[in-house]
């Protein structure tokens, strides 16, 4: 098969689409490797033909040093998904990390565990900044939607100096296979809402050309390794046999792949049936994540969502989700971040 048709047969970029480089991040030197081999940071999902494609793209020293001058930071394209590939510590910055919330329960804990917090009252939100297992985070509740991830995911960036994002709460399954009680990570977010059809396809943001914007990958592996540790290890303490039972939480699972977030708390089996037909890898839908992650993708900041599934999206969804909060994913959200925290403070962050 010709590269043409394969291009043709995976929605291939063109050529000169396929390196896209236009970051105004520095990676410092020292962070630089030498090499930069990708195959080995590319989900498994991606075609034989494509992996081949990106193991060439390795850095010689000439190529490092005019990254480092045009403090540019490295994308890779892959269908309509964007990739951004980790230069580890920016400006060899320690990480701040951004953890926002959109309901009051999913973050009280966190809160109570903060060390050396100070508050910051801005726009009508609070920022506590402060110490979480050893490392420096601000903790924020955005509220409920698009616009207020999208302002709160700024705020932290541009006046808080956050270096990455952590989005944390409760979603609607997306997916028939996927459970109330269960965790996912995205790999990509999309607006469900965006529609600016027909001078755009459906979801795509319109004058960006894409409708799909990246989770980190480095991150969502860290959360993955989280949220397991949590089911493994913590879950049976920490969530008794009368919520286990009334939710029918028998063995959660950890999913990872494509929310989609618009402001409609769905409660439709039609609607989200016809959604997940819409949207190919759909695990959960919610309100705000997308939002965050356009945002960070504009900015050059790595960023994650992580959700527990509080309801199937469907007629019962409302009364689930209640309950649901602060029963149960209050205690989800707490241990999973802290294991996360402990991971990357073990690792140097
Ligand atoms: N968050 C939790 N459940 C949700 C739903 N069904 N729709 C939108 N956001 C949600």
């Amino acid at each position: 098969m010709q590269k043409n048709q394969l291009a043709g047969h995976f929605k291939l970029p063109p050529v000169d689409k396929q390196l896209d480089i236009h970051s105004t991040r520095c990676a410092k030197a020292a962070f630089l490797p030498d090499r930069l081999d990708l195959s080995h940071n590319l989900p498994a999902s991606i075609p034989a033909f494509y992996r081949h494609f990106q193991r060439r793209q390795v850095l010689d020293p000439v190529r490092k040093i005019e990254l480092i001058h045009k403090k540019i930071d490295v994308y890779y394209y892959y269908q309509d998904i964007y990739i951004q590939v980790n230069l580890k510590k920016k400006n060899g910055k320690k990480m701040r990390l951004g953890i926002i919330s959109a309901l009051h329960e999913e973050q009280q804990g966190l809160m109570e565990a903060m060390q050396d917090a100070t508050t910051t009252s801005h726009g009508g939100r609070v920022y506590t900044h402060g110490k979480l297992w050893g490392i420096d985070a601000v903790c924020v509740l955005s509220r409920i939607g698009k616009v207020a991830g999208a302002v709160t995911a700024t705020l932290l960036v541009e006046k808080f100096g956050v270096t990455h994002i952590l989005f944390t709460g409760v979603a609607g399954a997306g997916d028939a296979s996927i459970a109330v009680g269960d965790i996912v990570v995205a790999d990509a977010l999309v607006q469900h809402d965006m529609d600016a059809s027909p001078l755009f396809p459906r979801f795509e943001v319109p004058l960006s050309g894409l409708s799909h914007f990246p989770g980190d990958h480095a991150m969502a592996l860290q959360l993955l390794a989280a949220a397991h540790g949590f089911l493994e290890h913590d879950f049976m303490d920490v969530v008794d046999a009368g919520q286990r039972a009334a939710f029918k939480l028998q063995q959660p699972r950890v999913h990872r792949g494509l929310i989609a977030s618009g402001d409609q708390f769905m409660h439709d089996r039609h609607v989200i049936q016809a959604l997940n037909a819409a949207l190919p890898g759909l695990v959960a839908v919610e309100m705000e994540g997308a939002a965050v992650a356009q945002v960070c993708f504009e900015l050059g900041i790595p960023c994650a969502v992580i959700r527990t599934i509080s309801d199937n999206a469907n007629e019962d969804a409302a009364t689930d989700f209640l309950t649901f909060v602060s029963a149960v994913a209050a205690h989800y959200a707490f241990y999973i971040v802290r294991r996360y925290c402990q991971g990357l403070a073990e690792h140097g962050f």
